[in-house]
């Protein structure tokens, strides 16, 4: 069991909704004046892509308040007195979706039911198909019953985005249907037809797109899902618990908060709204190269883009936010079922079958480990990941045209489309791949600045911000705004020649010592963030660049424990 997720006490039974509350307003205002300064940068003219789990570009200051403030919920464990349980997964939303927060995550949750002659049974009545494997008290904890056939394991997913996901138009989605496969190419696909939590039972029915079974269509009817059958939290759109394997003796025995457990807070909004805040402003991964890499038309040419399609426009409606409206995106999915084969779960859910499974998003598929609803695609290089994963689309199936088709290429293709893959979540300027950019990455774009010319398949086109074909002082000035959103200080300009002193060094100033500023003007060894100390984040920069050449202090040719001596002895301000 992990520890973290256990049941906590609050002892403040009074105050029920204070934890949270008093988490958000501490964590909100810092990260508010966080963001405050990320923006003030973007009025320098550089509009960065947003990293994975950031929020969108273009929200208002209200929005970005709404932002911050549901993060912090979804974050914040709940206690028992607040609701938690009697049967839950977890206490949080964090622990499962945390790469990033609100993203993807290596946690399976387990599913049960009976198999009648190839139909699956969910066995509602023992508690299924989800399996709450934690309990307040030991005597409820829910278990997997004897009665059960199938029993399968789901991988903790995520579209990130989702409210620019959630605003695609149902009709759009609807039109890559082609359920008679009418044009021959083995690939069908249809849509999940759902009915919101939220929307009245004669409401017209909704294209689903979250989950691994599009069992979903908005964030609100998930968040309310997730509430109660992850965290055991009764809310406004699921009022009833669930009983231990369906025993209502045992609930009774173990369940002592009224219900529904989710209360409006003092601003007036209750905990599945403000989950749903934060997950609706969510920004979309980024791409590095934005677009032309080769690997790109060899995923056409194989198949993969007639379910993994690559652009979608957000609906124009007045209703949605600037922020969200008439957005053109690119997820990499067409939010349908197909039959996958050897690749279905075998559940069955709402109107989704045994075989059928929803088309993942790919955006930052770079990060994903393990892949596929099983996490079947796990560990090793990002290439055999991806490798894998795509072999696993066949040899039945939808997706059976293009995994053979793919075995088949040169491995110059495969190559290729790997490398394409890998595109998908990579920061922009992000060279060493650690996720954020610092110093080392400056090392790299400097190199690059006499390349020549650049392609989007060369490793310099991670720095060629404006996809002009060549690295110049442009790009330096679109990486002084990455580096500074990473933390990194704001550069000065040390000579006063009117060149900042990280442009300086892009443009060929000789800086040994890694500070970020040209050694003309002196500095000091160590100082990686240029901030004028040797302190924590150097040695986290420091750290990320191990065993690497790039970023070497000692001019021994890697990072190693040499530099990490120097760092240490330089330790203090310059
Ligand atoms: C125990 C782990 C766990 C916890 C805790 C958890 N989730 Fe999830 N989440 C999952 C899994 C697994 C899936 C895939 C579900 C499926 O399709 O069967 C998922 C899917 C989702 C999705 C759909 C993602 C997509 O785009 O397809 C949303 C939205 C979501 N969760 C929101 C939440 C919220 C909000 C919370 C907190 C209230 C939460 N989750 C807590 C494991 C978890
Ligand atoms: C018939 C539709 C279809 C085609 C064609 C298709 N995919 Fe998929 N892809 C899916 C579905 C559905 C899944 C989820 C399968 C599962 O986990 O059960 C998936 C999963 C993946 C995953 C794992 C993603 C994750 O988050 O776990 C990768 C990577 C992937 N596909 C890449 C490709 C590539 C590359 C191609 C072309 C060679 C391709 N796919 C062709 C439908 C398709």
């Amino acid at each position: 069991m992990d520890i973290s997720s256990a049941p906590q006490r609050d002892t403040n039974a009074n105050s029920s909704r204070t934890p949270h509350a008093r988490a958000r307003q501490g964590l909100a205002a810092a990260l508010l004046a966080f963001s405050a300064a990320a923006s003030a940068l973007a009025g320098d003219g550089v509009v960065l892509q947003p990293k994975a789990g950031d929020p969108l570009n273009g929200l208002t200051a209200s929005e970005l308040n709404l932002f911050w403030q549901g993060r912090t919920d979804y974050v914040t464990p709940f206690s028992m007195p607040m609701g938690l349980g009697p049967i839950m997964n977890k206490s949080n939303c964090q622990s499962c979706h945390s790469n990033p927060v609100g993203g993807w995550g290596s946690i399976k949750v387990t599913h049960f039911g009976m198999d009648d002659k190839g139909e699956f049974y969910p066995l509602t009545e023992l508690g299924g198909s989800l399996l709450q494997s934690l309990a307040v008290n030991d005597s409820c904890r829910e278990f997997v019953p004897e009665e059960a056939t199938v029993v399968i394991q789901r991988v903790t997913n995520s579209s990130m985005a989702f409210g620019l996901i959630e605003a695609i138009p149902d009709e759009a989605i609807a039109a890559n249907e082609d359920p008679k496969d009418l044009d021959g190419d083995g690939v069908s696909g249809r849509v999940h037809w759902v009915l919101p939590l939220e929307s009245s039972p004669k409401s017209p029915l909704r294209a689903g797109r979250f989950g691994w079974k599009a069992q979903v269509a908005t964030v609100l009817s998930f968040s309310a899902d997730a509430t109660r059958n992850e965290l055991g939290v009764t809310n406004a759109l699921i009022q009833t618990e669930n009983a231990p394997n369906g025993d209502m003796a045992l609930l009774d025995a173990c369940d002592s908060v009224a219900d529904p457990e989710d209360h409006a807070d003092e601003s007036g909004f209750t905990f599945i709204e403000r989950v749903t805040h934060f997950q609706r402003y969510l920004a979309e991964p980024p791409q590095t190269p934005r677009s032309g890499m080769s690997g790109e038309a060899v995923f056409v040419a194989v198949g993969c883009a007639k379910c993994h399609v690559p652009q979608w426009t957000t609906s124009n409606l007045k209703g949605f936010e600037s922020a969200i409206r008439g957005k053109t995106i690119r997820p990499y999915s067409d939010f349908l079922l197909h039959d996958m084969g050897l690749l279905g779960d075998g559940v069955q859910e709402g109107d989704a079958n045994e075989l059928e499974m929803r088309t993942p998003t790919l955006w930052n598929l770079r990060t994903r480990d393990p892949m596929l609803h099983d996490g079947s695609a796990a560990g090793g290089s990002f290439e055999s990941r991806v490798t894998a994963a795509i072999l696993a689309h066949g040899p039945f199936g939808e997706g059976a045209n293009s995994a053979a088709a793919f075995a088949a290429l040169p491995s110059s293709q495969k190559a290729q489309l790997v490398a394409f893959l890998d595109s998908l979540g990579r920061v922009e300027f992000d060279f060493t791949g650690d996720g954020s950019v610092d110093i080392f990455d400056l090392e790299v774009l400097a190199d690059c600045r006499t390349a020549g010319a650049v392609s989007p398949d060369d490793h310099c086109a991670i720095g060629d911000f404006d996809q002009n074909g060549s690295v110049n002082t442009a790009d330096a000035e679109a990486f002084v705004a990455a580096f500074v959103r990473d933390g990194g200080a704001k550069p000065g300009d040390c000579d006063n020649d009117g060149v900042n002193d990280l442009v300086a060094v892009f443009l060929g100033a000789p800086d040994t010592n890694r500070d970020g500023i040209p050694d003309d003007c002196g500095g000091c060894l160590g100082d990686l963030t240029g901030d004028g100390a040797v302190n924590a984040a150097d040695l986290a920069a420091l750290l990320s660049a191990w065993g690497s050449s790039t970023g070497d202090l000692t001019g021994d040719g890697t990072v190693n424990a040499a530099d990490l001596a120097a760092l240490l002895s330089a330790w203090g301000s310059c």
